[in-house]
């Protein structure tokens, strides 16, 4: 899923009604980036570097990461 971070809480509710995995939801993090290259915190959450570890996560791998949608 891509699109406003606004949509993606209806989207991963409507995505649990129809039962569909996290394991096969896959999101795109889009933040702001400087550097790209995971030197200067910009697009970090927690302990992921969106430019580095993303943009493309799923959803399972997110789990202990709320502040990340
Ligand atoms: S954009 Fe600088 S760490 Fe990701």
């Amino acid at each position: 899923m891509c699109g406003p971070p606004i949509m993606y809480k209806f989207v991963l509710m409507a995505l649990k009604e129809a039962e569909v995995k996290p394991e096969n939801i896959y999101l795109n993090l889009e933040r702001k980036m400087k550097c790209g290259v995971g030197k200067c915190g910009h697009c970090q959450i927690n302990n992921f570097y969106v430019c580095m570890d993303g943009p493309v996560f799923r959803f399972c791998d997110l789990g202990s990461t709320p502040e990340a949608i």
